[in-house]
């Protein structure tokens, strides 16, 4: 998978840029807040995936000093695919429209398993060291990206959590609610069941890619262990076993449930358990296993894309080599050898020393030089 051309038009402080890209290594560079993260951003927005800053879609249109937005923002992007070439276009004004291959749609989902990306940011350091939040949305941004119908019955679920959220509210005061709970509890097992058995499959595909690569990263020092950690208790991962040990658990803290009115159980609460030699990383890793383990991660989420779809996911490196020790540097470039990616960066020489590529300069949100 490759980007072949990329133009980026009032998209947050960039007005203009064209770019080129080769097929190798491509270096982004300059100062601070100069929008270099700006067109990593713009280019994974193809992914179909949300911002990786977590931005709103409004909040990327390129406002001037007094804090005025421009009409619109657009981002044109060609790819290829094995040699299939396609056109995307993404356009942000009152309303979002995209366009791929020529047809319009009004969702970037449309892009989900299209063109496929891996990134890696300082943040994603929380991957290991945040709260459970940080690893649930890995895990579903990875299955959205390998399994598109997941992002779908991933906004069912959260609207039936949504709705049985309200109800829980309402129950304490209208006892008669009570039958409505036991529909809303059996849709709410069901997809929560889908969910989980989803995520556990992508673990388990996860699994020999991340033991692997940290054994590379680490030197074999230590063993690293992933494993999906929920309160529901998980024998087999048949979607019908498992929506009824979860109806069974719904049951059990229905009382607490609608004393706090909110859903204490499910796919919304659960966590992926990252261990070296059996122990917590989160608790007992020092800062350089715990980045260890966050680069092992996003290598291993690239190799299952790539074992799953056949295809090779562009990467996207933002200012973390300078996070990174010379080792841990060698090792992503060794590894990341043959693929298109992207590394942004304040100061060059040190991956050029071992890389061909290509270089841009970015200052003030213009590209200044390529070579
Ligand atoms: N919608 C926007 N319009 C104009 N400027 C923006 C917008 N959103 C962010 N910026 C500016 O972009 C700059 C940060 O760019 P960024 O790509 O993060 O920098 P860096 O080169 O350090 O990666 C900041 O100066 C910020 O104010
Ligand atoms: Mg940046």
């Amino acid at each position: 998978m490759n980007v072949n051309s990329l133009e980026i038009q009032n998209f947050r402080n960039i007005e203009n840029i064209k770019i080129e890209p080769c097929d190798t290594v491509n270096i982004i560079y300059g100062e601070n807040a100069q929008g270099k993260t700006n067109l990593l951003e713009a280019l994974w927005l193809f992914t179909g995936c949300r911002s990786f800053r977590g931005s709103k879609e409004k909040e990327m249109i390129l406002f001037d000093e007094n804090l005025v937005s421009k009409d619109f923002s657009k981002l044109s992007m060609n790819f290829s695919d094995n040699n299939r070439n396609h056109s995307a276009e993404f356009l942000l004004s009152d309303k979002k429209k995209v366009i791929y291959d020529g047809i319009e749609h009004n969702s970037s989902s449309i892009f989900f398993g299209e063109f496929l990306g891996i990134i890696f940011a300082p943040q994603h350091l929380n991957l290991v060291k945040g709260g459970p939040s940080e690893r649930r949305k890995f895990i579903n941004q990875a299955l959205c990206q390998l399994r598109p119908k997941y992002s779908n019955v991933l906004t069912d679920f959260n609207k039936i959590l949504e709705q049985r959220n309200a109800l829980l509210k309402d129950v304490s005061h209208h006892s008669e609610l009570l039958a409505t709970l036991d529909i809303w509890d059996e849709r709410l097992a069901l997809y929560s069941a889908i969910i989980i058995t989803q995520r556990l499959r992508y673990l388990s595909e996860l699994e020999p890619f991340i033991k692997d690569i940290y054994f590379g990263i680490s030197s074999g020092k230590e063993k690293i262990g992933i494993s999906y950690d929920s309160v529901i208790t998980i024998k087999n991962d048949d979607v019908e076993i498992l929506k009824e040990e979860i109806l069974k658990e719904l049951q059990k803290t229905r009382k607490e449930d609608i004393i706090n009115g909110t859903t204490s159980i499910g796919p919304h609460r659960d966590d992926i358990l990252i261990t070296l030699d059996g122990l917590p990383v989160k608790n007992f890793g020092s800062q350089g296993q715990q980045r260890s383990c966050a680069l092992s991660l996003k290598l291993a989420e690239a190799a299952v894309i790539k074992k799953i779809t056949g295809k090779q996911p562009v990467a996207f490196l933002d200012d973390v080599m300078s996070e990174l020790d010379a080792s841990r540097q060698d090792y992503i470039l060794n590894h990341i050898d043959g693929w298109q990616v992207f590394i942004t960066c304040c100061d060059p020489s040190s991956i050029l020393k071992s890389k061909t590529g290509k270089i841009f300069e970015i200052k003030g949100g213009k590209l200044c030089s390529s070579t």
